[in-house]
């Protein structure tokens, strides 16, 4: 199972959004997809549940090793995509990871723990949707995960406070290059959202373009009200919009990470040729 984890230090950038919809636009691909919700507010959960979400979820996992993630694993009305809320007390449990005891112990590999209980073969991916600000939680997701995707809203100071969480991403990486068997930490792709057309907006787009590069999903992600339409109703905008320039953003990022990581050859484009030779 791929881990990627939505991250910004900063609130409000479109995580919980994008972690919505690259979760869906993946599941379209015919790959099965996890969505972790590890933001106590539960926002990419209610993405699918807008009539509201488990009280049991990721934080029951940390507080308690005896359960097993899978019985605390939901099925979506989204085809391939299945959820993991948050939990009512993850806010609490975050906080406790703090201390250098108790959930504290062994904090940094309390998320690659939980994942790795997950059998073999269940999921082709999991998007981990964080919170803003860097807690204890985050940084053990940091470790969890192969690759980081951070959505940026090109508005002032963007890429100040992106360029604190490549530090400390940087930090993670080395850490467990020396003490760990998974590898560097990579940022798997960086998706601009919430674009209008002012001129500030398409300047630190461009900013964002020169920093980060490739990494850059050649999409942005334009403002429009059908997300909060689309969150409102508990569907992801790829499902709502289908036909929409957000929709197409995400589709597009989808098939480019599928691409990168190896995995199997656009199947959306397969069951369309297979209907048309049918
Ligand atoms: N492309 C977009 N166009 C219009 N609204 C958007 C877009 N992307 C996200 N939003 C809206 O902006 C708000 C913030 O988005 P979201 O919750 O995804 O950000 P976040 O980074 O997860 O926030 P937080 O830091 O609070 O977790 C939400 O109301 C969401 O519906
Ligand atoms: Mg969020």
């Amino acid at each position: 199972m791929i881990a990627i984890a939505v991250t910004n230090a900063k609130g409000g950038v479109g995580k919980s959004t994008t972690a919505i919809n690259m979760a869906a636009a993946l599941a379209e691909r015919d790959y099965k997809v996890l969505l972790v919700d590890a933001d106590p507010s539960g926002n990419a959960s209610l993405g699918y549940r807008a009539e509201g979400i488990s009280a049991a979820g990721l934080a029951d996992l940390l507080v308690n090793d005896t359960l097993s993630p899978m019985e605390l694993i939901e099925a979506t009305d989204v085809e391939n995509v299945s959820i993991l809320s948050p939990g009512e007390r993850l806010a609490h449990c975050s906080d406790q990871m703090g201390s250098t005891t108790g959930l504290g112990h062994g904090r940094e590999f309390r998320i690659r723990r939980i994942l790795r209980q997950i059998p073999a073969g269940t999921f082709d991916i999991a998007v981990i949707d964080t919170s803003p600000v860097v807690t204890p939680l985050n940084v053990a997701i940091l470790y969890a995960v192969r690759e980081v995707l951070i959505p940026i809203d090109p508005c002032v100071a963007a890429l100040a406070g992106v360029k604190a969480l490549e530090a400390l991403i940087r930090d993670v990486s080395d850490f467990r290059k020396e003490f760990t068997d998974s590898g560097p930490l990579n940022i798997g792709g960086v998706i601009v959202t919430k674009t209008d057309r002012t001129l500030v907006a398409k300047q630190i787009e461009n900013e964002v373009r020169n920093y980060f590069g490739d990494s850059v999903f050649p999409k942005s992600v334009p403002m429009s009200v059908k997300f909060r339409e689309a969150y409102a109703r508990g569907i992801p905008l790829v499902i709502y919009d289908r036909a929409g320039q957000g929709a197409s953003a995400y589709q597009d990022a989808a098939r480019i990470l599928a691409e990168r990581w190896g995995l199997e050859v656009p199947k959306v484009d397969d069951k369309a040729s297979r209907k048309k030779a049918g």
